[in-house]
């Protein structure tokens, strides 16, 4: 099983159970062992995997304009209109109609809710341009003082950068980086219009261990084995 998820060649996977590296449901592995991928849990040096080929996980760069849902009334473009239903994969949360960027898709049930459930507080990173500058004074706003989103406590954000800033024919515009741990609805277009700082572009770049990086617009692909091990340790699974 080891070598057909790509995890080691087969000798390489004799080698790791004759080194005692592969515990199943506890136990030490042994030899021609045979698994159930969907129920057993295989750990290598102490790191879950997960084997099961029914499992399909893909990351998408969403484009603005698609939706976040399986079905729209209105017809519109989904994002399962992008990756093809036949995948029997669902969002994990959700990215609004205007917001771009990394959106998984998965038909792990248990890794959604961990990854969506803000008690697992997994981070998410956004990369917002918006109007105007951005100096210290809101800075500290979002990061410490906080802002009434209607909460019983202030929100605030776990961090915040400036990544740049330009001056436009409209005025001035800034991109900062965000990262924030749970997802009420239009969280970082509602705490960057409360500061004042209406979004103008809004990009997940980041889930967790996961980075969106190098995808064009509108493609998606495969998590590695690697990533799926990453989402997995991030929410203790
Ligand atoms: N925050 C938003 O405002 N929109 C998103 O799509 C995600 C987070």
């Amino acid at each position: 099983m080891l070598s057909e998820a790509g995890i080691a060649s087969r000798r390489a996977a004799e080698e790791m159970i004759r080194q005692g590296r592969v515990v199943i449901n506890g136990r030490l592995a042994e030899f021609g062992q045979r698994i159930d991928p969907a129920e057993d849990r295989v750990e290598v040096d102490g790191r879950r995997v997960q084997l099961d080929p029914e499992k399909r996980y893909l990351m998408l760069n969403k484009p603005a304009g698609v939706i976040t849902t399986s079905k729209d009334p209105e017809g519109r473009t989904t994002v399962l209109d992008i990756v093809g239903v036949h995948d029997r994969v669902f969002p994990v949360g959700r990215l609004d109609i205007g917001t771009e960027g990394l959106l998984l898709l998965t038909n792990d049930g248990e890794l959604t809710h961990r990854l969506t459930h803000p008690s697992f507080e997994v981070t998410k990173t956004y990369v917002a341009e918006v109007a105007g500058t951005v100096g210290k004074g809101v800075l500290r706003k979002l990061t410490d003082t906080g802002v009434d989103l209607g909460g019983s406590e202030p929100f605030v954000a776990d961090s915040v950068k400036v990544l740049g800033a330009r001056k436009g024919p409209g005025g001035n515009r800034t991109v900062v980086q965000l990262e924030v741990h749970e997802g009420p609805t239009h969280l970082v277009r509602r705490l960057l219009e409360a500061v004042d700082r209406p979004v103008l572009r809004l990009v997940r770049t980041g889930m967790g261990p996961l980075k969106l990086g190098r995808m064009a617009s509108g493609t998606y692909r495969n998590l590695t084995q690697g990533e799926v091990d990453a989402l997995y340790r991030e929410v203790g699974l």
